[in-house]
């Protein structure tokens, strides 16, 4: 049954990108080299050796996607500080690419739009992987000095503050399963980043508190709703033992102060040290944060069996379900069953939805048109599974749409489209897509037109 009627007073609307995704101008005003710079000029490691050396050249044309991002009428826009702009060496700061910021968020705030501010969206300097990157220590340290220069310099007017983004890409797909940068394929570093990347996490939310800053400050997650393929016991602790990898990892030392037992013995008995936890970790990861960002596109779908920990995860295409055009599976209830499970598993922080969106065969048409219905189906539905764990009492304040516009989508280069203004790369020329028109009225509405069809 569909329904159309508005979310709470002051929900918030926004839509969300990442410096390396769009920004290009990779050696303008001082900037250094990435992980991602390195990774994607390295022969074979994204499709059609793509690189993001213009993207979509936002850091020329930042102001008109400021307009365009003013005509959408969101209330908040979710962007990420290019960090080798900002430490070019990594330990050296430079002015001229905290700069390049300062003015973004003001044009935001003249437009009365929110900026939400993620700190590291993936761009690690190179210099810091050099040194060891997220499996050393020390790169702790150099986050929060990142951390501290941004709260320093911008935290007068950022609305909202996201220290990481996806620590388990980063950590697992990055370093263990060498897909993302830094390609690394080993899981005792995937373990001591992750653990790093969440103290540095507690870190940057400490030294933000004694900087006595007020907008509210959390992390991104990417977490998955699992099911298992059957109701066999087997099929049915394969599922719990894969949301601990995935969701549990992250989860448990944020808000429960600890590592899941079972999951640690897993990465014990694959090789991994259990050393990597120095006394105080656990609380410094802990310190109380306002609010927990999520990033949700698919559930997963895994049963007993493998060689590895003990599942295998199903293709998307295997539900027989639709699937979006990078073949993930199309499924909305999977979000207001995830946001339901957090409130009941881990209480009632509130909760944003950072990124939801969907990848779609877009064409330009002769009449310059970009008709994606396909999108807008998908967005109306998890728009509405938003508004149904909201009914079921969950305390979720807002929906960020990945992305404003098509970007460099990672290992996968400019291939899949999930922006709902439409970039023709040759020209750089921005195009809005029919989804942008939905948005907007969603934006207007205060999301009265979800219907969830
Ligand atoms: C997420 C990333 C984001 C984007 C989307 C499609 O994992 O956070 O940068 O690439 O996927």
């Amino acid at each position: 049954m569909s329904s159309a009627r508005p979310f709470p007073d002051g929900f918030l609307w926004g839509v969300a990108t990442a410096a390396y995704q769009i920004e290009g101008a990779v050696d303008e005003d001082g900037r250094g080299e990435s992980i991602w710079d390195r990774f994607s000029h390295t022969p074979g490691l994204t499709a059609n050796g793509d690189t993001g050396d213009v993207a979509c050249d936002h850091y020329h044309r930042w102001p008109e996607d400021v307009a365009l991002l003013a005509g959408l009428g969101v209330g908040a826009y979710r962007f990420s500080l290019g960090w080798p702009r900002v430490f070019p060496d990594g330990v050296t700061p430079n002015p001229r690419g905290l700069a390049f910021y300062d003015r973004l968020v003001d044009a935001l705030l003249e437009r009365g739009i929110v900026p939400a501010l993620t700190l590291d969206h993936w761009d690690l300097p190179q210099a810091l992987q050099d040194a060891g990157g997220w499996a050393n220590r020390a790169t702790v340290g150099r986050f929060t000095e990142h951390a501290e220069t941004a709260f320093r310099a911008l935290g007068d007017r950022v609305g909202m503050w996201i220290t990481h983004n996806e620590p388990w890409m980063v950590s697992m797909i990055g370093h263990y399963r060498g897909v993302h940068a830094p390609g690394l394929t080993d899981l005792d570093a995937a373990v001591r980043a992750a653990h790093h990347l969440l103290l540095s996490h507690g870190e940057a939310v400490r030294t933000y508190r004694a900087l006595g800053l007020e907008a509210p400050i959390g992390i991104t997650l990417n977490l998955f709703q699992t099911y298992p393929v059957s109701d066999s016991e087997a099929d049915r602790a394969a599922a719990v033992s894969s949301t601990e990898y995935t969701n549990g990892w992250f989860l448990d030392p944020l808000l429960r102060g600890s590592y899941p037992a079972a999951m640690m013995a897993r990465f014990e008995s694959a090789g991994v040290d259990p050393g990597f936890v120095a006394d105080g970790d656990l609380a410094t990861i802990g310190t109380p944060m306002d609010f927990l960002g999520v990033n949700y596109y698919s559930p997963r779908r895994v049963s007993a069996g493998g060689d590895e920990f003990g599942w295998v995860v199903q293709h998307g295409s295997a539900s027989g379900r639709p699937t979006t055009a990078i073949g993930g599976e199309i499924y909305p209830d999977g979000l207001t069953d995830l946001l339901v499970g957090l409130r009941r598993d881990y209480g009632p922080l509130p909760l944003y939805i950072t990124e939801n969106g969907a990848a779609v065969d877009d064409r330009l048409d002769p009449d310059g048109h970009v008709h994606d219905p396909d999108r807008i189906d998908f967005l109306d539905r998890h728009m509405a599974a938003a508004r149904r764990a909201l009914e079921a009492g969950v305390d979720l304040r807002g929906y960020f749409v990945w992305s404003l516009m098509d970007n460099f989508e990672w290992a996968m280069g400019y291939g899949p489209r999930l922006g709902l203004i439409y970039v023709d790369y040759p020209t750089l020329r921005r195009i809005p897509k029919d989804s942008y028109e939905f948005v907007r009225t969603v934006a207007a509405t205060n999301g009265a037109v979800v219907r969830g069809t």
